[in-house]
Parts: C-alpha cells; structure tokens; sequence
C-alpha cells in the first residue's frame, strides 16, 4: 500500500514530539498530563530484551508515543515478523504471559490441526512417516495463531490505536532493513531444505547481509490488518490468500481460519524460593517442567548443597531431575482441551518430594527404568524467538514465538508475503500403534494417543513466557527459544541468578547443557560453551554421553531490581537489552 510510508514517517515525527514532550514532564511534570488518568510510574523505565535491534527501536517509538508493555510487545511482534523472518512471523503462533495492573494472564495463540487432519496424515501405506512431510511445504502447516493473538492482547489492554502499533512493522516492511549476517545464515541454511519444494527462494532469495531488503507483499498485508483489524487475517482478503496458497497443496481453509480464536488462560503458578513463579499452561508442557525442575532442586537442597555450578556432580543431580520430568511429560501432558492434564499433581509438593527422593548422587545413569520420551524430542531445529517487556508502570509481557522449524514451512503466501508455520511437525507424527518400530519402539502407555494429530487439536509445545513475581511485583521476565531445550534453559538461567547469585549477564552468559529422557545418558553442550576438558571427562567416567549441538539458545531477559530493570539479551544471539527513561 503506497500510504504505508507517510503514515511510518508521519508517526516518526510524531514519536520525537511526544517523546521530547515525556521527557520534557520528567522534569516539569506539567499539571494537564498528571491530570489523565495514566497511572504514577512505579519503574525508572520501561525496558525490552528483544532478538533484534529493530524491534528494540520500535519499542523505542512505542513508549515514546505513550504505550505501555502490551502496546511495545505487540508492536515488537509485527515488527519481527519483518526483520527476524525466521521465527518472527504473521503465519505462526506463540504464547504471552502478562501481568497487567497487577494482575497475571496468559494468552494461547498456538497452531491448531486444520479440520480436515487425520492422526496418519503423515504416513506412507506402510506406517511409515514419510521424511520432511511435517516440516518442509503445505502439508506441514497448522492454522496459525499469531495475528489474533497479538490483536486479543492489544484490544484488550493496549493504551494505544492499533494503527499505531502496526506502523513500525508497516514503515519495515515498505522501506526495507538492513538485513545481518545472523539472519543471511538462518537463510542460507533453510534455503537447501527448500529448494524445489516450496516458493521460498521467489521471496527470500535477495536476503543478503548488508542489502536493504524491503517486502511490498507483507507491507500490503500488513497495512490491511492495520486498517480492518487482526480478524482481516482470517477473514478478509488475507484469508483469501492464504485458502488459495492451501488449494490443492495443504489442509488449512477459510473455515479453518474463521474459526481460529486466541484463548485465554489460567497461567500455571507456583511458590518457589519467596517468588511466585508464572508461566506457560498447557498446550505448553514449559511450565509444568520447569516448575518440576524448579522445586525437585529446592527439594534436594541437601544433595545439592557445596556442589559447584556446573560441576560433573551437579549436571549428574540435575540431569536424573531432568530424567523424571521428561518421563511425566511424556506420560501426561498434551492439549488440555484433548486430555486433562492433572496439573495440581504434577506440580504440587507433595508429589515432587516424592519424585526428588528418587534422585541419589549414586544413581547410575540409565540403569533406572524409565518410560518412553517423544520420538521425535531431541530434534528441535531452530527456530523460535521471545522477547521480554516491562513498563515503567510495572506491566510486563513475556512472550514466545514460533513458526516451528527456522523459516517454517518455508511456503510464502502468494499476494500476502508472508511465510506460514510448520508446526504440525510439534505433533506425535509417527503414532506408535501405527508404527511400533517408531523411535521409541516400546511397549504402549497410557501417553500412546497423546499430543496425536486430530481435527482442532493443539501441538504439545514447550514454549515457555515466564515472570517472576515478587510481593506482587514484577521481579523477572524471562524467555527463549530452543524447542524442549526452553525450560531446561530458562530453569538454568534462573537457578544461576537465584541459587547462586550469579548477575542477570553473567547467568545468560554462562555455560549451559541440557538432557532429557531420550536418547539416554546423553548430555548436549552448546557450541557457545563447549562442554570439554576434566568437565567432560568426570561425566564419561560417570556414564554420559556428550553430544554437541548445533543451537545455543537466545534468551531474553528483564530483572527488576527494586525499582530498576536491567534488561540482558543473550550474547548467543544478536538481540539487545535497552532501557527507556
Ligand atoms: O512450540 C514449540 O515448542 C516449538 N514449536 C518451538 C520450536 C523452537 O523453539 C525451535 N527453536 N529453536
């Protein structure tokens, strides 16, 4: 849409107006701005952590212009859905965790299965998955989410016009970014997976680090959704595209579309060392597992206690944790609306006590009998981002975002320019009663039909937006991607801060692993952090395996210390931390 640039610049000028004139009342405190009834700051700022400098400078404008937590993370969102292409997104979904005027929520606006999915839609005639079906091309998407989550959000406690918090994404869009080496590489490495499946290459292939990269398509798209509201995407022209782009390729239709709605949730909550820790319901098995983690290490103080942060003896402790947690995600978490999920057991005392008593320094790994992890669990790919926010009025937003595998489903919408998700791929995709020779190839439970494909029914994801609150305010909010790897990541994190004491920089910064029920005994280190020397050697001795992997993690985090937020972004990434006075 030709409009799209003068309305981008004209909310520019009109940004620096506004945020001379916010900066002028911190000093004179004029008598007509204290007379609205904007709330008394209780922060010395706002302040994001957030995957990309562009997103940084769109909260920039948006707090400028009077916007709060929800307003920047909204603007944050479409804003990434242009300059971070390979998990920003229109055509993805994600979960919010907020507290807002001191109250917690959260949003699920994840994939659902299209209407028409079947448990098998991935198999050959023999039972067998047929490769890169849920991942690469049109079968492989899920109705996607994010659109009208970020307009539930915005509708219902953002500050400012909708218009506004779409025009930095617009002004993106139209007059192109910069784009860095980062996101040249996520398109380089994507681009093979693609090639002669998908129209991917029509739409990214000049993605080149240090070319201006503009998106006429998806500055249209978006201006529309601009102009009509976030149900234009599922219901207006947008709708249309995306229905055509399916015809004869993929399952998702208008009707699916239509009858996409955003839904709030119950946030999971939870005591943990003088904190109330809120975070991801299911369709996330996040928060459950890292409030299992969180409470089995408390639990275990004993055994913990003396041990040294990432010793061999306190990777063993946290990796026979990690064993329990990811056999009860195996056996019991799914989408809620699918199966009752008894979330009061799994996360209560009593019955962690209980699983924490089964952990001993003594333990060898593997020898224990476990029960099946998800076939396909230790293959996440990148990638998926999350961003963190607070305002100075002490709202905050933590949220994740996916479109599954890095680019997706690498399929552009024609007329829309604008990728759709993969995430289809999050699902049981090999049922093990229709393939016992499966990954797993044991014997079925009770977990046998769970997180299977059905019409409706949401992936069981691991995303996990999560705040920490204090006396009831903000004290943390903390995200990452990096599929099961995200709430071993984030209770890594925040173990490092809290138990140990570690800086917000320094517990980002630090070394992290991960290991969960299958492949057993198997430890993974980060290429940021090498996992070598004695370390390695006192854990082979142990009886793990060490295996590299190929993604780091991008955690975003915002500590609130008294009335201070010190915004870190991961130095793994190329995100950035800022504070706005
Ligand atoms: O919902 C989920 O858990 C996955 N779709 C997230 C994928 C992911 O984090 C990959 N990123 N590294």
């Amino acid at each position: 849409m030709s409009k799209a640039t003068p309305i981008g610049l004209k909310l520019t000028a009109a940004a620096v107006l506004l945020f001379a004139a916010c900066a002028a009342s911190l000093v004179t405190a004029p008598p007509a701005l204290a007379k609205t009834a904007v709330p008394k700051p209780v922060l010395d700022g706002s302040a994001v952590a957030v995957p990309d400098s562009y997103s940084a400078d769109t909260a920039q404008q948006i707090f400028a212009e009077g916007g709060n937590a929800v307003d920047a993370a909204v603007a944050i969102a479409f804003t990434l859905a242009v300059t971070y292409s390979d998990a920003g997104n229109l055509g993805g979904g994600g979960f919010m965790t907020l507290y807002v005027d001191g109250k917690p929520y959260f949003l699920d606006y994840l994939e659902r299965a299209p209407q028409t999915a079947t448990r098998d839609m991935y198999l050959d005639d023999k039972g067998k998955a047929v490769p890169g079906m849920s991942q690469v091309g049109a079968r492989a998407v899920g109705v996607p989410g994010t659109v009208d989550g970020l307009w539930e959000a915005q509708r219902r406690f953002g500050k400012l016009k909708w218009k506004q918090v779409l025009a930095p994404a617009i002004r993106y869009a139209t007059d192109g970014f910069k784009v860095d080496a980062r996101l040249q590489k996520a398109r380089d490495d994507a681009a093979t997976g693609f090639a002669g499946k998908t129209n991917f290459d029509a739409y990214f292939a000049n993605l080149k680090a240090g070319v201006n990269f503009p998106q006429p398509e998806l500055a249209q798209t978006l201006a529309r959704i601009a102009s009509d509201g976030g149900r234009e995407f599922y219901e207006g022209r947008t709708a249309d595209l995306i229905a055509s782009q399916m015809y004869g390729h993929g399952l998702v239709t208008k009707q699916d579309l239509q009858q996409y709605k955003a839904i709030w949730r119950q946030p999971l909550s939870a005591d943990w060392n003088g904190y109330q820790v809120v975070t991801a319901p299911p369709p996330s098995s996040g928060g459950v597992g890292l409030i299992q983690m969180l409470k089995m290490k408390a639990d275990l103080k004993q055994a913990f206690g003396g041990l040294d942060l990432n010793s061999a003896p306190y990777i063993h402790l946290i990796a026979q944790i990690e064993d329990r947690v990811f056999a009860d995600r195996q056996q019991y978490l799914d989408d809620p609306d699918a199966t009752p999920v008894p979330l009061d057991k799994l996360t209560g005392d009593a019955y962690l006590a209980q699983r924490a008593d089964e952990v001993s320094p003594d333990e060898v790994p593997g020898a224990a009998p476990v029960k099946p992890g998800l076939a396909d669990a230790t293959a996440e790919k990148p990638q998926t981002t999350h961003f963190s926010v607070v305002d100075k009025w002490g709202n905050a937003v933590s949220n994740t975002t996916t479109l599954d595998g890095s680019f997706g489903s690498g399929v552009v919408v024609d007329g829309g320019g604008f990728l759709l998700n993969d995430e289809m791929d999050d699902f049981v995709t090999t049922p093990r009663a229709a393939s016992p020779a499966s990954a797993s190839g044991t014997s079925a439970t009770t977990g046998d039909e769970l997180n299977t494909i059905a019409p409706g029914r949401r992936p069981l994801s691991s995303m996990t937006p999560t705040l920490l609150l204090k006396d009831g305010k903000v004290a943390l909010a903390i995200g990452t991607p990096g599929g099961s790897r995200i709430f071993t990541t984030i209770f890594q994190v925040m173990t490092d801060i809290y138990d140990f004491g570690l800086s917000p920089a320094d517990a980002v910064a630090a070394m992290r692993f991960h290991h969960q029920l299958l492949p057993q005994k198997t430890i993974y280190w980060e290429p940021y952090h090498p996992l070598t020397g004695d370390l390695a050697e006192q854990l082979k001795a142990k009886g793990y395996m060490l295996e590299g992997q190929s993604f780091n993690g991008d955690v975003q985090l915002i500590r609130v210390d008294g009335t201070t937020p010190q915004p870190v972004a991961d130095p793994r990434g190329v995100g950035v931390g800022k504070v706005f006075q």
